[in-house]
């Protein structure tokens, strides 16, 4: 099945701090935006894989990682993978920034 892809404008670049999460929400998702200290910015779904996840847009942002605030796992903002011991995947979005806007593909 064909999925269309929709480029949503969610922030100016310029607004964002680094290593601070930022919670958005578009139609029905939950998404968690992070700029980090390289200047990078990351969008992923803002809730944590586990069984009692808590919302990722409030952990602890070190590196290119996200560190749940709950239950304390390591989840990386490129992948989203979380990192053994533990297991898991957040789902991830594609961001552009074109004249200090951010924009998410959905
Ligand atoms: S809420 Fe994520 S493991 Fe914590």
């Amino acid at each position: 099945m064909l999925q269309t892809i929709t480029r949503i404008p969610v922030a100016h670049y310029s607004n964002l701090k680094q290593r601070t999460g930022y919670s958005i929400k578009i139609a029905d998702k939950e998404i968690a935006l992070f700029k980090v200290t390289n200047g990078s910015v990351y969008a992923l779904e803002n809730h944590s894989p586990h069984p009692k996840g808590g919302v990722l847009s409030e952990g602890l942002v070190s590196g290119d990682y996200v560190y749940c605030p709950v239950y304390d796992w390591k989840i990386s903002l490129i992948d989203g993978l979380v990192q053994a011991p533990d297991k898991g995947k957040v789902q991830t979005y594609i961001v552009e920034v074109e004249d200090d806007i951010i924009f998410i593909k959905i």
